[in-house]
């Protein structure tokens, strides 16, 4: 055995299966005996092409090609480690929240292979997969400070323990993704829209609209995007009926005053939030963010900037693992069980399952299902 083989030999490994949305996804990770966690293998079949078409995630096309590819992904993933499944230790599928076809493709998987080889079943919330993945990256001590923020999230935790999670704000219409994906369309730029309106905006003057910071004036950290959609849309239309077209530098414009108004929101709802971290003095704190909109280096910069004037170290993991993946999947299911989380053949998907269940439900059904 070489030495990493026999450091594997002594971990738990498990198994993880991601299908809420538009990500196929197995994974191994590997975890304990004093090692960080490892990633082992990690797979994911991305549907983009099947929904380009449509303007969207299309529910149906997404759980049938979850259903026709999951068992191949997961045999990818074991393959890629050299195992098999009698060498895991637990079997962790997302059972929500998310399109409920796939969540229920992946859970049916997750049953039959449990089922197949006596390993434990654990269902995992994919929102707490992506809050502890600071823990798979950076092994972050609890509580930490959590902004969610993708095309389907957007909320603040603090996550205290693998299982409890207190929501400070989320968005009470759109997730900041959808923002920038719709901004593209208007503009006509690609999709998905994040990385083409960041690309735009570099050339840019952010000054040149005066887009609306949306709930600044009201205490707490909820957020709300809808409104900046709507008022670039009247922008947009004033400048096509005056010029009868975009310019190039229209385009930049739009984008650059678009993306300071998320980062103006984004960064002030964040002082808010740290505050509150930073009053149950922890002992080592942090601001963590993930999901695809984590990519975008302005807010990042941004965000890293207000994380350390509170006196938080900042953490982006890397965007892989900041977008959907099972390896996400696969260590919170080995935090659950460590818990002493098992379920049986009765575990269902669900289509939403908040993190915090003593917050009212987040409204809005996200571009890619509940919000939770
Ligand atoms: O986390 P993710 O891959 O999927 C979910 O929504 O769950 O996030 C995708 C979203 C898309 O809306 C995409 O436009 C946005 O993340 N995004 C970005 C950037 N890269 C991806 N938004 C802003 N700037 C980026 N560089
Ligand atoms: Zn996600």
């Amino acid at each position: 055995m070489t030495t990493d083989e026999n450091k594997i030999a002594q971990q738990n490994l498990y198994l993880g299966l991601e299908s809420s949305c538009d990500e196929t996804a197995a994974a191994i990770v590997a975890v304990g005996s004093g090692e960080s966690p490892r990633i082992i293998s990690s797979v994911i079949y991305d549907q983009s092409d099947l929904h380009e078409n449509f303007g969207g995630v299309v529910p149906e096309i997404a759980a049938r090609a979850h259903a026709e590819r999951m068992d191949i992904c997961v045999a990818r993933a074991l393959k890629e480690a050299s195992l098999d499944l009698s060498a895991v230790t637990g079997i962790g599928v997302t059972a929500g929240p998310g399109l409920i076809g796939g969540v229920l493709s992946g859970v049916m998987c997750a049953k039959g292979l449990s089922l197949g080889s006596g390993k434990p079943l654990i269902g995992v919330n994919h929102l707490a997969a992506h809050a502890l993945t600071p823990r798979l990256t950076d092994s972050v001590a609890f509580p930490y400070l959590m902004l969610l923020i993708s095309g389907g999230h957007c909320q603040f935790l603090l996550v205290k323990g693998p299982q409890n999670f207190q929501r400070l704000g989320g968005t009470i219409d759109d997730a900041p993704g959808e923002a920038f994906d719709k901004t593209a369309r208007l503009l006509g730029l690609d999709q998905p829209g994040g990385p083409a309106v960041e690309k735009a905006a570099l050339n840019g003057d952010e000054n040149q609209y005066k887009f609306p910071r949306p709930l600044l004036d009201r205490g707490g950290c909820d957020l709300s995007f809808s409104g900046l959609k709507t008022a670039l849309l009247r922008a947009r239309d004033l400048i096509l009926k005056l010029q009868g077209g975009l310019y190039e530098a229209d385009r930049s414009d739009f984008c650059a005053s678009f993306q300071a108004a998320i980062c103006d929101v984004l960064g002030e709802k964040s002082r808010r939030a740290l505050s509150l971290y930073m009053a149950l003095d922890p002992e080592e704190p942090v601001y963590a963010v993930a999901g695809g909109v984590a990519a975008n280096q302005t807010i990042r910069g941004r965000l890293k900037e207000i994380a350390q004037a509170a006196g938080a170290t900042f953490i982006a993991p890397p965007l892989s693992l900041c977008t959907d993946n099972a390896a996400m999947i696969a260590y919170a299911a080995s935090e659950l069980h460590q818990e002493g989380v098992c379920h049986d053949l009765t575990l269902s998907g669900r289509p939403r399952w908040p993190l915090d269940n003593s917050q009212p439900a987040l409204l809005g059904g996200g571009k890619k299902g509940a919000k939770a």
